[in-house]
């Protein structure tokens, strides 16, 4: 009798059949054309060298275990997986459901087969189980934000394959702040020329920045690759372009869309909410569909996100230009400029078939923005109101969801942007809290958020993002809370499978010595 070791997320049904698989040096797969290399591509790492799909291998020690693929009826994104000494066989809805399968495979096989490379010697083998599962969420997302902190395009591949392998399927990219545009744009190249940098970073304690140049960006062809990888993972990145608000590195470009006596002093060098907007006449209309546009022959994700957060009407307000414009649009004051602007792009993006996601604010006021999906990050009032409005929602509350905010209480967490959020926190949300009845079907998911103003390098968004994003997973998969008590061991035990990829994630027992910061960024006392 064999122990099916603790998946995460956990499937809806798995049946441990007893017994093992030993896995020869071949793995044979039967399948419809291109799957092939669709598993070969999926297992290419840890198990890579075993569970290999060598057809046609030279000289076989072994007979080969044969994984016979095809597709089933399940729900999207679902699978049947099952391992007996016959082989393995995968019954998938759709190419996420195939991934998705692959990924549970995977971790039946064991932590090693999470190796970055075969480890020499490791023989791998699988118990007998028949297993069926689906997700309850369509959108188990997780955000990043790379223009506080840009991540260079290596670490993004390896964020987007540990996404994967908790069967997340949402990768949101934060690609333009006041504090740097990420995103090429070929016909306006100062856009990355003059915002994609910044001549230092100052923290609000600090006396003065710190004087170190940062940046970078990513090209067209860079992202199109970075899709398509995505794609293979079952993810899909949703890119964000955030407007009116939060521009100043689009100002710092170019001045003329802006208002002539409130523009930035630069890309911003500290973080906070900034009154300088655009100014939304006829020509920054142009340039905003102009950068949709090419934003749209980059990503084919059926939602782009226009932001639509934190835009002060101030400069608005204060001004004659901005007055006139409202009034020659027929709007009654400068307060709907902003609806006024969601709803173009949503009608916009909506003839080029896709759909605009904005954070809460777009319904702000009873704004109509019908047909956008609204992601709710100011707690879940503001989506359950959508929801009850008739838009689709994704719950990303920043009570539960924003893990820049302290792994703990504890006075030796690396420095993060205040107040805590432990994991049990994030165990025990319930995605459809407060929900009714006739309106589950519009919650499309929940989504973590990693922002980026003190997750400084890569290894400091590992230690933020895990084991948070595992947990949230496991509630996105199953569509309800966890009890941490209850997950606690299932957790320790899927962090062996991390610590074999070498995630920087953090202890279940707090941060090691080398984590906690210290320094300009050791926590502060609040
Ligand atoms: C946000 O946190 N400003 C969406």
């Amino acid at each position: 009798m064999t122990t099916v070791p603790t998946l995460v997320p956990e499937p809806r049904e798995c049946i441990d059949l007893g017994g093992t698989l030993q896995l020869s040096d071949v793995v044979a797969v039967a399948g419809p054309a291109g799957i092939t290399a669709t598993i070969a591509d999926l297992l290419g790492e840890g198990i890579g060298a075993i569970l290999l799909p060598r057809s046609v291998a030279a000289s076989p020690e072994h007979e080969p275990v044969v994984l016979t693929v095809d597709q089933g009826d399940h729900p999207p994104g679902g699978y049947g997986l099952s391992v007996d000494d016959s082989g393995i066989t995968i019954e998938y809805a759709d190419h996420e459901g195939l991934v998705n399968a692959v990924q549970t495979l995977r971790q039946l096989a064991g932590p090693a087969a999470f190796s970055r490379g075969h480890v020499p010697g490791s023989r791998p083998s699988l118990p007998h189980v028949r297993i069926t599962d689906a997700p309850a969420l369509a959108w188990r997302g997780v955000h990043l934000d790379v223009a506080r902190h840009f991540m260079p395009l290596v670490n993004l591949y390896d964020f987007v394959d540990n996404l994967a392998l908790h069967k997340i399927n949402v990768l949101h990219l934060h690609l333009t702040e006041d504090q740097g545009w990420r995103f090429e744009v070929k016909k306006y190249p100062r856009l990355t020329e003059v915002g994609s940098w910044r001549t230092g970073t100052r923290f609000p304690d600090w006396d003065e920045d710190d004087q170190v140049p940062h940046g970078g960006h990513y090209t067209q062809d860079q992202l199109r690759a970075l899709v398509g990888h995505a794609h293979s993972r079952g993810i899909t990145i949703v890119p964000e372009i955030d407007l009116p608000g939060h521009v100043s590195a689009l100002l710092a470009a170019h001045p003329e869309y802006g208002e002539p006596g409130n523009l930035p002093d630069g890309v911003a060098t500290g973080w906070g909410i900034f009154t300088e907007v655009l100014h939304l006449d006829d020509a920054a209309m142009e340039l905003v569909t102009d950068i949709l546009a090419e934003l749209l022959e980059v990503f084919d994700s059926p939602w782009i996100h226009v932001g639509g957060d934190e835009c002060p009407r101030d400069q608005w307000r204060n001004s004659e230009r901005a007055r006139t414009l409202a009034a020659e649009r027929g709007l009654a004051s400068v307060d709907e400029l902003q609806p006024w602007f969601t709803q173009q792009l949503r009608s916009w993006l909506a003839d080029r078939g896709r759909t605009l996601v904005g954070w809460d604010e777009i319904i702000d006021d009873d704004a109509q923005v019908p047909g956008a999906v609204v992601m709710s990050w100011r707690g879940t009032e503001p989506g359950l109101r959508a929801l009850a409005a008739g838009h689709q929602v994704v719950m990303a509350p920043g009570s539960t969801l924003y893990l820049d905010k302290y792994a703990s209480d504890d006075p030796t967490e690396p420095r993060a942007i205040g107040g805590h959020i432990p994991w049990e926190k994030v165990a025990s949300m319930d995605p459809y809290e407060g929900v009714e009845d006739d309106q589950r079907d519009g919650l499309l998911g929940i989504q973590a958020q990693l922002w980026s103003e003190y997750l400084v390098t890569p290894q400091r968004v590992e230690y933020a993002a895990y084991p948070r994003v595992s947990v949230m997973a496991e509630v996105a998969w199953r569509g309800g809370p966890v009890d941490p008590d209850q997950f606690r061991p299932r957790l320790a035990a899927h962090l062996e499978r991390l610590a074999v990829r070498g995630v920087n994630y953090r202890p279940l027992d707090g941060p090691l010595p080398w984590q906690t910061g210290g320094g300009r960024y050791r926590r502060i006392a609040k």
